[in-house]
């Protein structure tokens, strides 16, 4: 056997038998976690105490200011239980229309963490200037628009109205509850005075008397509940600052479906948790953690946290986003079936929430990007196929790999390492044995246009011969433990290990020069890398075998003295933030970094791609992974994928050929396999398998356009790539919960990918009195103003995809090994005329590498086709001059010459054929517009089954000699 791979598995069996056998009792539920029990407390007794309950929190008057330009008012918060603490109240209206509302203890005897806005935010928002609040009685309000924001006095509660109804509603269930600090011998006396137990199912009488007698145990409990220090299984958490949890309920009284907080393995409209017999029995837990063989349909904790959501009804979307870094648990419920009820408890933290007022999803996404950021415009040749497993065991076996690859013609731009290219797992440092020569190899590699990508995890094995970890030591970047000095020691791949703490300032360069493949180091084989070696970040929950939760102590130290618990959900995303940036300077100018990163948070859409961990090679997580990488759009991170085949277990041919269908249909297209599975690269199948997915992954390849544009569109709007149907047709209660099948960007693409076993049929959503043609059979369905079922053939080798009739679709037809070696060729333009004869679509090109498309070095060009007295003009213009001046994110393009130099190296590139869809007649003659006759066919439409379904006429017109880059029309007379 191969001795790698012995390894592999031994180490496994040696150094991991806590994550081998991990299951869902290695992770809490919420009645395990102190601060979640305590807060759903509150819940279950405002339930009890149904009216009688009252929020004890209530905004100081007197203390009311405003800033001179109106935009901000600040004002002292009480609670009647404790008159002595004080909070403070922020709320800022920012230029766009987002409320912004912090709340903070004042003066306490601690402070809070603060700063998770600052990692997530690209820059402080701009403060509206129009904004004026009037403090009256009851309520301090300020009006803008059709937009009201309401702070009532007494009790504290926060709402956002439109047009007068109330859209977000803060503490108006009364849950806001912001543990103070306190010292322990406090809080001793203080259970003395404990109220006797209310019975079960008391009267209001009894709630009366309790809350008389002892108001604090009557609202907050009256028992300190895991304050000082908690146990799970064998760990024991320190909590030095005692109970400092954030209770907070965010009601949507108008909206009754709700999206996003991604990672959870569920549906995208998000099932309850909490009311009547909720779906889920646990809230959504939000705790970045690396779950073993994780469930297919499950509130738990996945490897990120982005706490955004959007709750939509059919007259408008409102979002939130609530900027906290530390454990949050959200339940979910639904007063009616037009509203919704949430409760979010964190384990720290101040309130930072953001009320984004749409009123569209499209408003959202653009909201939500101007606080956080929009995706990254990801290089070109991310977009296509990689090949991943765990593990190629030697610069031979990616050679050969690879040549398999080219034998059989099918297209492949990236190949992937997984840990065991590291020297014992010490990363940067090649395993000289198996991998004797990098840099050949990844020449090899880069020979077809193609790159690699390797792995490096944020855990340092701790060893003075392994200068990351020396060198980080050295320079006191590592975390601490709970005892605040010293090195934090857990068990990760490489065995004992350190993490760097990224928090650290001093961390920040220092981890950039490591990728720096000019940089000499003596005793260092990273410097055998080239750049075309990308990188992923794996295991950055983080992920500690031996660690509470298989992570790090909440109880050990950060920079700044901060602990684990502060900042957990936001650790993982500064990994991949100094990683894509070190990736991003190892070159002058900078070239495009592609970094993958497990776990995420609000932000990390500006650092590169996601996916959705280890998952099972079952069609229940098939079937989530979709899902998933829906929900990871809603949140902002659109370069998400799944990875296809599943990680663990041997799927058979169906299922393998199915899930190469989801994942070219996922922004990132990665396969991978765990290391005790059988090899199962595309060119080991058996026919009919192997020729299915070689025509899967080159579809992939022809529509890589289509997937750029979308990607470039998303970079800008920050409307994700895939579109789920609320964000396509947000007027539609019928598609709210639709989330098996969705648009790619723009360009009118639909696709339901199947994730059945022994399908032959589906059945397709279509929401509009719309044509829809059938991608590949031209077959032609009719939707309805209603909404409208359609049944269509799914066999094994078909994939349910449609072009939305008023679409064009440019794609690149030609087979070719990599993307890269895709860059000249021609165009093939699908016009799928609507219902009314026209039709539109753009094609977004740069050099897919460098930043100088920042710079005006692109090519973005609209499409058109319009019918009128019996002639269909074709038409194209560019689009380039209007994308001057726009700008969601980052620096706005100040001027555009159409004649720039990538415009120049793509200028011969033509159009090599036209395919119109549903013509009303066989054309008379088609012309390039002052050209001769062009050579085209016509096949006429068949009519079959309902009102203009049936097989639509099909025109295609072959290489009618247009450029990409100049304007022309293409006129067709009926
Ligand atoms: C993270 O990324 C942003 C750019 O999006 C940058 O401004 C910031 O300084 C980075 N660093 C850290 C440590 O988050």
């Amino acid at each position: 056997m191969l001795p790698w791979t012995l390894l592999g598995v031994l180490s496994l069996l040696i150094t991991v038998p806590d994550a081998l056998a991990v299951k869902s009792h290695d992770f809490k539920t919420c009645s395990q976690a102190g601060f979640c029990r305590r807060g759903r407390a509150i819940s279950a007794r405002a339930a009890e105490a149904k009216s009688a309950w009252k929020s004890p929190y209530s905004l100081d008057v007197p203390s009311i200011a405003i800033t001179p330009n109106k935009a901000v008012f600040k004002a002292g918060v009480k609670s009647s239980l404790y008159p002595d603490i004080k909070f403070g109240l922020e709320l800022r209206v920012h230029e766009d229309g987002v409320v912004r509302v912090r709340m903070d203890e004042v003066d306490g005897l601690r402070k809070r963490y603060d700063e998770a806005a600052s990692w997530a935010l690209i820059s402080e928002p701009q403060i509206s200037q129009e904004i004026t609040w009037t403090a009256g009685k009851k309520d301090i309000r300020a009006k803008y628009g059709n937009n009201e924001v309401v702070v009532a006095f007494q009790p504290l509660k926060i709402s956002l109205l439109r047009g007068g109804k109330e859209q977000v509603v803060l503490n108006g269930r009364g849950l806001l509850h912001m543990e103070h600090f306190r010292t322990k011998q406090v809080a001793e006396t203080k259970t003395e005075e404990a109220a006797p137990e209310a019975e079960e199912g008391a009267e209001q009488v009894v709630m009366d008397v309790a809350k008389e007698v002892n108001p604090r145990a009557w609202f907050e409990g009256d028992t300190e509940d895991d304050w000082w220090d908690e146990r799970f299984s064998t760990w024991t958490d320190t909590k030095p600052k005692g109970p400092e949890s954030l209770s907070i309920d965010i009601s949507f009284p108008n909206h009754g479906t709700i999206y996003g907080i991604p990672q959870h393995a569920t549906r995208l409209a998000l099932p309850t948790t909490a009311g009547d017999s909720p779906t889920f029995t646990e809230p959504y837990r939000l705790y970045n953690a690396d779950v073993f063989e994780y469930l297919a349909s499950s509130p738990m904790s996945l490897y990120g946290s982005i706490p955004v959501l959007h709750a939509h009804s059919a007259d408008s979307t409102v979002g939130i986003f609530h900027a906290v870094g530390s454990e949050t648990w959200i339940d979910v419920s639904h007063a009616s079936d037009k509203s919704t009820q949430t409760h979010w408890i964190s384990e720290s933290g101040i309130l930072d929430v953001f009320l984004m007022p749409g009123p569209t999803p499209a408003d959202i996404f653009a909201q939500y990007a101007r606080l956080t950021g929009t995706p990254v415009l990801p290089p070109h040749w991310s977009l296509g196929y990689h090949q991943c497993r765990w593990n190629y065991i030697s610069s031979e076996d990616v050679r050969t790999v690879q040549k398999r690859f080219d034998e059989e013609d099918m297209p492949v731009d990236v190949f992937w390492l997984d840990i065991e290219y590291a020297n014992e797992h010490k990363y940067f440092m090649w395993d000289e044995k198996n991998f004797p020569d990098p840099v050949e190899m990844t020449n090899d590699v880069a020979a077809n246009g193609r790159k690699m990508v390797v792995i490096v995890d944020p855990h340092l094995k701790r060893t003075d011969s392994y200068p990351a970890f020396k060198e980080a030591s050295d320079r006191k970047v590592l975390v601490k433990p709970a005892s605040g000095d010293g090195e934090y020691e857990g068990w990760c791949w490489s065995g004992s290990s350190s993490w760097i703490d990224f928090f650290n300032p001093n961390s920040w360069d220092w981890w950039k020069s490591l990728f720096k493949t000019t940089a000499l180091k003596s005793g260092w084989s990273w410097t055998l890398s080239t750049t075309d070696i990308h990188i992923w970040n794996d295991m950055n929950e983080p992920s500690v075998f031996n660690g509470p939760e298989i992570s790090m102590p909440r109880d050990n130290v950060h920079h700044g003295g901060w602990e684990h618990r502060d900042i957990h959900n936001i650790n993982g995303m500064l990994f991949s933030n100094l990683t894509s940036q070190a990736v991003r300077e190892r070159t002058d100018p900078p070239t495009r970094p592609f970094v993958l990163t497990r776990s995420f948070f609000a932000g990390s859409q500006r650092f590169g791609a996601m996916w959705t961990g280890d998952n099972l090679g079952t069609w229940e997580h098939m079937a989530v992974g979709i899902q998933m990488v829906l929900a990871n759009g809603i949140a902002g991170l659109s370069f998400a994928g799944s990875d296809v085949g599943g990680f663990f277990g041997n799927p058979e041919p169906e299922m393998l050929v199915r899930w190469y269908q989801v994942g070219i249909f996922n922004p990132f297209l990665r396969a991978h396999a765990h290391i005790d599975t059988k090899r199962r690269e595309p060119f080991l199948q058996e026919e009919p398998y192997k020729g299915m997915i070689k025509d899967i992954l080159r579809l992939r390849y022809t529509m890589l356009p289509v997937w750029y544009t979308a990607f470039r569109e998303t970079s800008v709007t920050g409307v994700p790539v895939l579109r789920p149907h609320y964000v396509v047709f947000p007027k539609d209660p019928k598609g709210f919960a639709v989330d098996d099948q969705y648009f790619i960007g723009s360009s009118g693409i639909l696709v339901k990918p199947i994730t059945t076993k022994g399908a032959t049929e589906t059945t397709v959503y279509l929401a509009e009195d719309e044509v829809y043609y059938d991608y590949f059979s031209h077959h032609v369905y009719r939707g309805a103003s209603k909404g409208k079922d359609i049944t269509v053939h799914a066999e094994l080798h078909e994939i349910p995809v449609f072009v939305r009739g008023g679409s064009i679709v440019p794609t690149r037809e030609r087979p070719r090994r990599s993307s890269p070696l895709m860059k000249l060729d021609p165009f093939t333009l699908r016009v799928a005329l609507g219902k009314t004869g026209s039709a539109r679509g753009e094609l977004y090109l740069d050099d897919g590498v460098s930043y100088s498309h920042e710079k005006g070095q692109f090519v973005w060009r609209e499409f058109s086709a319009e019918t009128a007295k019996k002639v269909v003009r074709l038409t194209t213009k560019n689009l380039g001059l209007e994308r001057v001046g726009e700008a969601v994110d980052g620096v706005a393009l100040a001027s555009y010459n159409p004649g720039n130099e990538f415009a120049k190296t793509i200028g011969e590139v033509r159009v090599e054929k036209v395919v119109v869809l549903g013509l009303a007649s066989k054309p008379t003659s088609v012309k390039v517009e002052g050209g001769n006759e062009l050579v085209w066919e016509y096949t006429p439409g068949v009519a079959a089954g309902g009102k203009g379904e049936g097989v639509a006429s099909v025109l295609t017109i072959k290489d009618p000699k247009v450029l990409i880059v100049k304007d022309w029309a293409i006129v067709i007379q009926l």
